[in-house]
């Protein structure tokens, strides 16, 4: 049988005909590329010439809304700024209609709790890997559901290893780039190993952090520190949970507050460890391979800052609610 050619209305018919689960909780995706809103996750496509689906030319960013609220809007704005930056990509718009865009595509979305994936990708335009060729960069934003961590999770404590991917160079680490393949062989060994993470060590040694989380330490004298940030990509929840922490540096819960190379001996020998990021917020660590972390549960300062950082999505001056700026007709 020859291949078929297929029309426009062919297409049309066999996209709406696909499903699979996994797009029962996308809800909406907005493209500057098609210029609004798509509600049919059958429909929310990327052109195949735009670089970022054959190059990973792009950046990206991961931001969560609880209970109406956007976490940390401006702060993963800054750092996809700076992502754009660094790898000379333009925004297509300033980032004031970005925020719009995404404050009303949220909105369309109606759920109290997400996950906004923002895209910025070089755009469609040619196969090669010249950024030039392409017509103009462009913005993706799609809005799926939030899967919570179960509870028992923080309280048991997760599991983590030593990743054997070698790690990013330090300059692109520091990029969000939709470059992640070390990103996805470190999540792949950790399923394969039962694993809950793998976290990366440089060539001399010193700690990195994960496939899509920081991690961070809270050192046998009762100092909370977290890996330096030069290579390692900046976590938004980190720097917040690190602002946070200062109330438990006022109270003496901890000693002090630092950024410093970390090693394997520093992790194993911790009292507490903690894994960080959007997604997770502040995770306990009972073990690192097959070792136990402290007496192997979630410690007191972790379950200070989980609550710290949880009252802060809700109430603080860092989440944006939805509503702010979107107001229905
Ligand atoms: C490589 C990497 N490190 C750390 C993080 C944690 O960052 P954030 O707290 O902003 O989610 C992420 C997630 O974006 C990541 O992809």
């Amino acid at each position: 049988m020859p291949i078929a050619v297929l029309s426009p209305e062919q297409i049309q018919k066999k996209l709406l005909e696909r499903s699979y689960p996994a797009q029962d909780s996308y809800y909406a995706m907005y493209s500057t590329w098609l210029g609004g809103v798509v509600e049919n996750p059958s429909l929310m496509l990327v052109p195949i010439d735009d670089h970022i689906v054959h190059r990973g030319d792009g950046v990206f960013e991961a931001i969560k809304v609880v209970d109406g609220k956007v976490f940390l809007l401006d702060e993963h704005l800054q750092r996809l700024v700076s992502s754009a930056e660094l790898i000379s990509l333009p925004l297509p718009m300033d980032i004031a209609s970005m925020k719009k865009v995404i404050l009303e595509t949220t909105a369309i979305a109606k759920q109290a709790s997400a996950i906004l994936r923002l895209y910025i990708s070089r755009g469609p335009g040619g196969f090669t890997t010249n950024p030039y060729e392409t017509v103009a960069s462009q913005m993706y934003l799609v809005i799926t559901t939030l899967k919570p961590i179960p509870d028992e999770k923080y309280a048991s404590g997760v599991s983590v290893g030593r990743s054997a991917i070698p790690p990013k160079d330090p300059w692109f680490a520091r990029i969000k780039s939709c470059n992640y393949l070390q990103n996805v062989l470190m999540k792949k060994e950790s399923v394969d190993r039962k694993l809950d993470f793998t976290v990366g060590f440089d060539s001399a040694g010193i700690l990195t952090e994960s496939s899509t989380e920081n991690i961070v330490i809270l050192d046998k004298d009762n100092n909370l520190v977290r890996p330096k940030l030069a290579q390692i990509l900046k976590g938004t929840t980190m720097m917040r949970t690190f602002d946070l922490a200062q109330q438990l540096l006022a109270d003496k819960t901890i000693a002090s507050i630092q950024e410093r190379d970390l090693t394997e001996q520093d992790v194993r020998s911790a009292k507490e460890v903690m894994m960080i990021g959007t997604t997770l917020d502040v995770l306990p660590v009972s073990s690192f391979e097959g070792a136990k972390i402290a007496d192997g549960h979630q410690g007191p300062v972790a379950k200070k800052l989980l609550m710290l950082l949880r009252e802060d999505i809700k109430k603080g001056p860092k989440a944006t609610p939805v509503s702010s700026v979107y107001a229905p007709a």
